[in-house]
């Protein structure tokens, strides 16, 4: 598939855009620094905090958020368990069936895997991996190109 260009210029802070590439979706998140802040609590909670899981994470992104750019999260929007499409939940404090002190993320509705804001799986699972990192790089400040 070709790689995919995306200008992120009109994402507001909280705001996420999907685009398609290779027939999946690819999450733009923009974090305000309240949600990159709630990345130093999930460390302890989730399953791999440094990505250091091979395949899931290019080099590039190995690091507290997962990110070239520490306010925009780039990750594939399919769950790592068994494929489904996670729900965005970024309101935080105490939900339903969310880790108690849920700072916000992501949750599969097919099986309830967790996903903190930086695409990182909680220790609940059953997904066993954080989401994808999908290869990319910045061609300017705001445009991005996919694959
Ligand atoms: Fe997401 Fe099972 S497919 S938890």
């Amino acid at each position: 598939g070709a790689p995919v260009e995306v200008d992120v210029a009109d994402l507001k802070p909280g705001q996420l855009k999907t685009v398609e590439w290779r027939g999946k979706p690819v999450w733009l998140l923009k974090r305000d620094q309240s949600m990159i802040e709630s990345l130093k609590k999930t460390d302890s909670q989730v399953a791999d905090p440094k990505s250091d899981r091979p395949g899931m994470t290019p080099e590039y992104a190995k690091n507290e958020t997962r990110s070239r750019k520490e306010d925009l999260l780039v990750v594939i929007g399919i769950c790592t368990h068994l494929g489904c499409s996670p729900n965005s939940r970024f309101t935080p404090g105490p939900q339903p069936n969310l880790p108690d002190d849920w700072a916000g993320g992501f949750l599969c509705p097919c099986h309830g895997s967790t996903f903190d804001l930086a695409g990182r799986v909680f220790k609940n699972k059953p997904a066993p991996d954080n989401l994808e990192v999908p290869p990319h790089m910045y061609l300017s400040d705001t445009k991005i190109i996919i694959g």
